[in-house]
């Protein structure tokens, strides 16, 4: 990280002829640029032809950066191999569930298997660092981009061949394989490794134990390259950070977790998805998504838009305004460098459309200004960098129960356990409470409150460790379609949800779906889900008309854990969340005002920084905890250093 806040974006100068070169970095110094990502996309670039390298251009590139005191994020850029690789070895081009081999002409055309890639990936990062090891500009590797965004799985040959080993590792024998993967069912039993395939297109329902290990095997694999080509930075050069940017909070193919382990700083990207109505609260969600996942510790928003992106139906432009309390709301919730894709708007290629820093027209822009305008108070904010954000709450989600909730054959194709997350999320961030995301196998002992909107599976450790936190006094509230199956989604017997009854005191002999909302005894109502539950131990806090619950408390050890037997209304559920926060002692950083975001950022010596970002058309003022009264105009943001 620079001293200050990292403000820039993705520059791709090898798609402007050099003498534009000068202007660009000219005009990043105007708006207060001190780090860009570059190399990206620059494989054909720098070796046009197989082992025949050319990095004179790239050479002035990083020079003129750091002549004008401009980090580089240097890129591996293995994100894009170049056609001379898939017509020379087309074996290794990724293939899909039908069996249909994809072709180079856009990015990502490899599979993330491939030994031939893996070759060929690592020589290019290998010449990029020994050539730029000791280059000033150098300031953090970038390594590839947002692994798997377009071919996270592979149905290959080859693909099958390494899923068959990662298997081996993990079940040692075919018994073990067969029990965990219930292959009794319909006939399935494997006798010999040869037989077991990627879940390839098949006549009815894939075996679900099998998908789900694809899509661990699959996000493995993203990871390995990662850390093939981290190694190697590392070897090269031991004191310079590496990352890769995720998609955390958008794109769940990739175990966000796993690749943090491995990253020195967390990156990420966010876009706002145009048909969302509460875009800046899906914002919010990533965020601390992103700060999560580095364990609380600032982390890097590698790319975000100025305005619109090119790949939605309907790709809206940014009001004016919105570029900037997005910006600052990436600050308040950990983020250490704002960064954008990209720096000049592309004049040719599928991207042309998508806004930039600088866009099309030039600089007599909304957009520039607004760039310029945001550059100039970060500069001002660099006091910021290294705090962090202290959340009582945890959120649980696991990118393995929402693998195995994937597949199709459900009691309802309606519940969707990423939006459910996001709807709990949005319930606390109107409430003016900040929390993190957690996996269920984490350390939760630094929490108050747990929630669980839908955890179908769990493992052991994860059912385990929720119990601890409330034996030992913690608030939990879990939502329906939780702790349903185990590591391998077998259900847990005896009574749903098989991981938590004792937790919750309630047993459900049966899941009843329901075609439309019903009415539930408090006035409030439930939707999509119901179930045939009991209580056993708990207390139940409301009912269906049949008397049965629907939402019950149950005390367990010094702590107390609420269930819900279906997706209750916004209101309600912000009403019982409500509870639980009294229950845990959590309260908000400010008396909350509908749209109005406040969040606190410390350092360890007690300097901080309050943020409050109105959303609103309407002039704000929020009371802080402290008794402090904030004034925020409509649309507006502040910081106030603390
Ligand atoms: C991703 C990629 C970028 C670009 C943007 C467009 O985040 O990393 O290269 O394609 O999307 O939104």
């Amino acid at each position: 990280m620079p001293d200050g806040i990292a403000y820039g974006g993705d520059w791709n100068p090898e798609q402007w002829p050099e003498e534009t070169w000068e202007q660009d970095v000219a005009l990043m110094r105007e708006a207060g640029v001190n780090r860009v990502s570059v190399g990206i996309f620059s494989w054909s670039s720098l070796e046009p032809v197989e082992g025949v390298f050319d990095f004179g251009w790239f050479d002035r590139v990083m020079d003129l950066l750091a002549e004008n005191g401009i980090g580089a994020n240097l890129a591996t850029p293995t994100a894009s191999p170049p056609p001379w690789f898939s017509e020379a070895y087309p074996q290794a081009l990724p293939v899909d569930a039908d069996g249909r081999r994809l072709h180079h002409g856009s990015r990502q055309g490899f599979c993330p298997s491939s030994p031939l890639y893996r070759e060929k990936a690592l020589r290019i990062a290998e010449q990029v660092a020994l050539r730029y090891r000791d280059h000033p500009a150098l300031a953090l590797w970038h390594v590839h981009n947002e692994y798997g965004c377009h071919n996270a799985r592979c149905y290959c040959d080859t693909s099958a061949a390494a899923f068959r080993a990662w298997l081996r590792t993990r079940y040692s024998s075919l018994d073990a394989l067969n029990e965990a993967w219930g292959t009794a069912f319909w006939s399935q039993r494997y006798s010999d490794w040869s037989q077991i395939l990627p879940p390839r297109a098949t006549p009815s329902f894939p075996n679900p134990g099998q998908q789900l290990d694809f899509r661990r095997f699959s996000s493995d694999a993203l990871v390995e390259l990662y850390v093939a080509e981290r190694d190697l930075l590392k070897r090269l050069t031991p004191d310079v950070p590496a990352t890769t940017n995720l998609m955390a909070g958008a794109h769940w193919d990739m175990d966000c977790w796993a690749f943090a382990a491995e990253l020195d700083v967390v990156s990420t990207d966010h876009y706002l998805i145009g048909a969302r109505r509460e875009r800046h609260i899906d914002l919010a969600f990533a965020a601390d998504y992103a700060r999560s996942l580095g364990g609380g510790r600032p982390w890097l928003l590698m790319e975000h838009s100025t305005s619109a992106v090119n790949w939605q139906p309907r790709n809206l432009a940014k009001t004016p305004g919105e570029l900037r309390r997005n910006s600052l709301q990436h600050l308040a919730r950990g983020a250490d460098g704002i960064m954008f894709f990209q720096w000049r708007q592309s004049r040719a290629g599928a991207e042309k459309w998508h806004s930039a820093m600088l866009p099309h027209a030039g600089t007599d822009t909304r957009i520039w200004r607004e760039v310029v305008a945001l550059g100039a108070e970060l500069a001002g904010l660099s006091g910021v960098t290294g705090s962090t954000v202290k959340a009582d709450v945890a959120l649980l989600l696991d990118h393995s129960s929402v693998w195995a909730q994937d597949h199709p054959a459900q009691p309802t194709s309606e519940l969707d356990p990423v939006e459910e997350a996001k709807r709990w999320h949005a319930a606390l961030w109107r409430a003016g409470v900040t929390c993190d995301v957690a996996r269920p196998e984490g350390d939760l002992s630094g929490y108050r409150l747990v929630v669980v909107p839908q955890l179908y599976l769990v493992s052991d450790e994860g059912a385990a460790g929720l119990e601890e936190f409330a034996r030992r006094g913690g608030v939990v509230v879990v939502g329906p379609y939780s702790g349903i199956v185990d590591e391998h989604d077998r259900v847990r017997l005896g009574g749903y949800p098989g991981a938590w009854r004792d937790l919750l005191g309630v047993s459900v002999e049966e899941f009843l779906p329901l075609d439309a909302p019903i009415r539930l005894a408090s006035g409030a109502s439930g939707g999509v889900w119901s179930e045939a539950a009991r209580v056993t131990t708990a207390k139940v806090l409301d009912t269906y008309a049949s008397g049965e619950p629907a939402w019950t408390r149950n005390e367990f050890g010094d702590g107390v854990a609420h269930y819900l037997t279906t997706l209750l209304d916004d209101a309600a559920l912000a009403e019982v969340l409500a509870t639980a926060c009294r229950e845990a002692g959590v309260s908000p950083e400010a008396v909350s005002v509908p749209g109005v975001e406040v969040v606190r950022r410390s350092h360890p010596d007690g300097r901080s920084f309050l943020f409050a970002v109105n959303h609103t058309g309407e002039d704000a003022t929020v009371t802080t905890a402290e008794g402090e009264t904030v004034t925020v105009a409509a649309g507006d943001a502040v910081v106030i250093p603390g």
